[in-house]
């Protein structure tokens, strides 16, 4: 698929509903559901693993978008790939064998994601940039939801989309996306566009607003 993606990322839904929520931000126009999940080790949270993923697969025929915030990894691959995430996305700093998991996850028949902190410089992907689908540059430290835009990530996604060339990768951007900031984000290269609070502000009746305001202003 083109043109611009908008992943609302479920961790800023109301977790006792998750089923409605994913179905609400299907009807409102999202187009990937992003799922954050959180290990209290490689990142200062805990939010769900494979079982709620297996969970949702049978509400939505988005894209399932898991974001793996956990260390070790590798152990885990194989149980979302089987709940069926459709993009399984770890991070660059999670350990010396990147390539390794990469490999795994495309070995499993999934698209395959590198996920950079703010203070990993785009330089970690030089040499795998052929065993990926997609790159998710943090644009706050992972961990919670709500949190302020880093501005210099700009410079970050502005190398990554002159490294990526004509690749077929997409660029995704994580972490305090609002209709104020998305302008300069997709300006900067990005094509994905994932978004917590600023997707799930104002409950059920406000999704598609919310969607269209980030759409709108990117
Ligand atoms: C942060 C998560 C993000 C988070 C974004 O660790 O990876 O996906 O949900 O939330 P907002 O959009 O509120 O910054
Ligand atoms: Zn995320």
């Amino acid at each position: 698929s083109s043109g611009l993606v908008i992943a609302p990322s479920i961790l800023s839904a109301d977790f006792a509903r998750l089923g409605e929520e994913t179905r609400a931000m299907a009807e409102a126009g999202a187009d990937w559901i992003h799922l954050d999940v959180m290990d209290g080790h490689f990142v200062p949270n805990i939010t769900f693993g494979p079982g709620v993923v297996a969970a949702l697969r049978p509400v939505t025929s988005l894209t399932l978008d898991a974001h793996l915030m956990i260390s070790p990894v590798d152990p885990y691959i194989g149980a979302f790939a089987d709940a069926g995430a459709d993009i399984i996305t770890i991070h660059a700093e999670n350990g010396p064998h990147l390539h390794r998991s990469l490999q795994m996850i495309r070995a499993r028949g999934k698209k395959a994601g590198v996920s950079l902190n703010p203070a990993t410089p785009e330089s970690a992907l030089a040499y795998v940039l052929d065993e990926i689908d997609l790159v998710l540059v943090m644009s706050v430290n992972p961990g919670f939801g709500g949190q302020s835009f880093i501005a210099s990530q700009l410079d970050k996604i502005r190398a990554i989309r002159e490294m990526i060339g004509r690749r077929p990768i997409r660029l995704e951007v994580d972490g305090g996306v609002t209709p104020e900031t998305a302008p300069a984000i997709v300006e900067a290269g990005a094509d994905a566009l994932v978004a917590g609070s600023a997707a799930f502000r104002g409950g059920a009746s406000a999704y598609a607003d919310n969607i269209a305001a980030l759409r709108q202003a990117a």
